[in-house]
């Protein structure tokens, strides 16, 4: 039997879609040896195989077949634009992108006035402001603590994720527009949902079981 191999977005989403799985019968035990240094883990018995990558790269892998699934956030497949098919909603690592920055940002926003947009995710924000708000801003891409941009005049705003608030009320930013809803998906490689179909299909069913089980939980 060909292993089905399954990618994992490295942290935390990775540790809850292992829990799920593990949920559903599907565990793999080499995976939890956290002093190992290996990068594949495979479970023999029943032909299937995880692997940790970072998260941006887990869209790539799939559409090229590298890995039949993937488990990555919505911000992640959204800012590479791969072909894949987005088979499910796993309901964990809810948090929202937004455009986010000091209130005297806001008037400025509304005006559609030239501004700059800091942000980890430019195709995500080149599409906010260039495809729904028709809005011409200069997109500077950067790589983390985004919310240090409009406080050292880097930018005007940021497109960034926010989760609890706490790091934009810490620095004295705010939610300005939200851009869309994000959580943690489930990916298959196209080609895959075909010859694959039927091993998928039944992981698929059992995870939505899993998930209307545990709703509200
Ligand atoms: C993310 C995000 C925000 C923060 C939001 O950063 O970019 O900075 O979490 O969470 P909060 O609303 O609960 O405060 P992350 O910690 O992933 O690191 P980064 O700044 O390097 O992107």
């Amino acid at each position: 039997m060909r292993y089905l191999t399954i990618a994992l977005a490295k942290g935390r989403l990775a540790n809850k879609a292992m829990e799920m799985f593990e949920a559903i019968g599907i565990s793999c035990d080499e995976m939890k040896d956290k002093a190992s240094r290996k990068l594949i883990f495979v479970n023999e018995d029943l032909g299937v195989r995880f692997f940790l990558a970072k998260a941006n790269d887990v869209p790539t892998y799939v559409e090229y077949g590298a890995a039949d699934i993937g488990i990555v956030g919505r911000d992640t497949i959204l800012e590479e634009g791969r072909k894949l098919y987005e088979v499910m909603d796993l309901g964990v690592g809810k948090c929202r992108m937004c455009v986010c920055g000091p209130e005297s940002a806001r008037e400025r926003l509304e005006h559609h006035e030239l501004i700059r947009v800091a942000t980890k995710y430019p195709n995500i924000a080149k599409d906010y402001f260039y495809n729904q708000k028709y809005q011409t801003v200069e997109i500077i891409k950067l790589n983390g603590s985004i919310e240090l941009a409009p406080i050292v005049g880097l930018s005007e705003v940021i497109v960034d994720i926010v989760e609890t608030g706490s790091t934009l009320r810490e620095n004295g930013l705010m939610v300005l527009e939200e851009v869309c809803g994000l959580s943690a998906r489930m990916v298959v490689n196209q080609v895959s949902m075909k010859t694959e179909n039927e091993r998928i299909t039944a992981i698929i069913k059992k995870f939505q079981s899993y998930l209307k089980k545990n709703a509200g939980k």
